[in-house]
């Protein structure tokens, strides 16, 4: 059932400090590893949102042992490389892409059968980009029309290959290195534009630089991912909606604690600078070889900005938040080369787009992203989430700063990546400084 929430006006400047759920793409990739090493794993800090959670049930309904030990704390019985049970069944992966995609890079050089499903929102999403690739490695995987459901016989045999990925994916380029784990020979992913290195480090694999872009090598049969304690930081993606509503709220002064600052994640910090805001960023500790620090953003008037190319692929879960700094911001602001939002939990281009129009941006769309006239003041209005989490939470931040009342339907979908996204809201508005 859907429900709404009603975001009201923020009456002053926001001065919180404030720790964000742990980070989806390192808790995706921790249990999966755990899941392969052989032996007891402790995660820590392993985050409530449903995606994660999604990634738990698909391992348990694979024969690996997983149970939580405390409400954020999960231990798993590592089953090693090729302790997975495929026996025909379905896994459900919800609405989470970054589990259908490993998933399949991990059970495609696996014996038995495997059919993995998702909602009404992943069944639309393409899997033949990670198809082709384990196809190409031997694997034997279907998809439905390019989408899910993907089949899986198990070839039990794969061979390492080497790819050139046409589309920056961190998902893609991740399933291809699991696969390579259990491949003959080498397998090399290059990337053109640096994407999320979550896996990489993980795995304690070392990224080169060359002519041809980033060289990422896997020796199959060589590595085995290792049991231990895993600590999970902060999602610096989700710390990007209250360091643009600090950025946007004059007089704010916002304190993001223990995110994950892994330099393949904070373009969006640089984008706050670039836009006028004053951001300080300082690493505090490691976990394991993940930065992990302090944010603190202060607002200023900000001003246009124009987004394309290679830097799209660092930015790709903040646009929709930044299409709102950028609606505000003095001047026109264009962010082009973003098609891939289009196959987004939602297409986040069109969501956007009509959401912040219905607040009164000035807003064209663009086949690959957005042309802005700004500054504007948001009025409220009644938006949809489209069944997506980040639009959710894009529009609410939005709605901090309109004239009216803004109520977002479809609240429920926070739920995604950011349980108690709404009663963080409300705080940091009661705390708001007048
Ligand atoms: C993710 C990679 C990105 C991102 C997604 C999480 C990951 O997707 O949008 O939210 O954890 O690897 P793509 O690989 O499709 O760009």
């Amino acid at each position: 059932m859907s429900s709404y929430h009603t975001v009201r006006p923020i009456r002053g400047s926001l001065r919180a400090s404030v720790r964000v759920p742990s980070d989806k793409s390192i808790a995706h990739r921790t249990a999966l590893l755990a899941a392969w090493a052989e032996g007891p794993s402790e995660l820590v800090g392993f985050p409530r949102s449903r995606d994660p959670q999604s990634t738990l049930s698909c391992l348990s309904a694979l024969g690996v042992p997983v149970e939580f030990s405390e409400p954020d704390r999960v231990r798993i019985r590592g089953v090693g490389l090729r302790g997975f049970r495929l026996r025909g069944q379905l896994l459900d992966c919800g609405n989470s892409g970054t589990t259908m995609r490993l998933l399949c890079g991990m059970l495609v050089g696996q014996r038995g059968s495997v059919t993995l499903d998702g909602d009404a929102s992943l069944r639309r999403r393409p899997m033949e980009r990670v198809a082709e690739p384990l196809r190409c490695m031997g694997g034997r995987i279907e998809t439905q029309d390019g989408c899910p459901p993907v089949r899986i016989q198990g070839a039990g045999r794969l061979c390492g290959a080497t790819f050139r990925l046409p589309i920056p994916s961190a998902q893609v380029k991740s399933a291809i290195l699991l696969a390579g784990l259990l491949a003959e020979g080498e397998t090399v992913v290059f990337e053109a534009s640096r994407t999320r290195d979550h896996t990489e480090r993980l795995l304690g694999l070392e990224p080169v630089l060359t002519p041809e872009g980033w060289r990422i090598a896997v020796q199959g049969g060589r590595l085995r991912p290792q049991a231990g304690r895993y600590e999970i930081p902060g999602d610096p993606s989700a710390a990007a909606f209250w360091a643009a509503a600090a950025a946007l709220v004059p007089g704010s002064e916002v304190e993001l604690r223990d995110v994950g600052l892994n330099p393949t994640r904070t373009a969006f910090l640089e984008l706050l600078r670039r836009m006028g805001a004053e951001v300080e960023a300082h690493v505090e500790r490691w976990i394991g070889r993940e930065p992990v620090g302090r944010i603190r953003v202060r607002a200023c008037g900000l001003r246009a900005v124009q987004i394309g190319g290679s830097e799209v692929p660092a930015l790709i879960d903040e646009l929709p938040v930044i299409a709102v700094l950028a609606a505000m911001a003095d001047g026109e602001s264009r962010i082009t080369g973003a098609s891939e939002l289009r196959l987004k939990e939602s297409d986040r281009i069109r969501a956007m787009t009509e959401g912040l129009r219905r607040l009164g941006a000035r807003v064209e769309e663009l086949p690959d992203g957005w042309a802005f006239e700004g500054p504007i003041r948001m009025r409220g209005g009644r938006v949809s989430a489209y069944q997506d989490h980040r639009v959710a939470m894009a529009l609410a931040v939005a709605g901090l700063l309109a004239e009216g009342e803004t109520i977002i339907e479809g609240a429920e979908w926070v739920e995604v990546s950011y349980p108690g996204f709404w009663e963080t809201l409300e705080r940091l508005s009661a705390s708001a400084v007048p």
